[in-house]
């Protein structure tokens, strides 16, 4: 199920924001022109991946460094072992909708 998180412009390109879905964190990143969403909470000690770097399509945990693919959540370099949930994102007119 898709649900409204706030606006369709609420994510300026290259950035990343943080919405509560239903009670759990999930951030979506604007990169290469499309919008992707997964947890927000990094699966090595549990920091916010909004407080890292998004570069292209990846996002390095300001932490300890992991690095997770935004497209897939997969784990693209340690110390982190298990991907991060990615979620479904539509920007439907003005809405925009994350996969609960
Ligand atoms: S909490 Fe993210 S790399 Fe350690």
């Amino acid at each position: 199920m898709l649900v409204r998180v706030g606006n369709s412009k609420d994510v300026a390109k290259g950035q990343m924001r943080v919405f509560d879905v239903a009670g759990t964190k999930v951030n979506v990143a604007s990169a290469d022109g499309h919008l992707y969403a997964f947890d927000d909470t990094c699966t090595h000690q549990g920091c916010s991946l909004a407080s890292g770097e998004l570069d292209g399509t990846t996002v390095t945990c300001a932490c300890h460094g992991s690095e997770f693919d935004v497209t897939s959540g997969a784990v693209l370099g340690g110390p982190a072992e298990r991907p991060v949930r990615s979620r479904v994102v539509q920007a439907l007119g003005e809405d925009l909708l994350v996969e609960a």
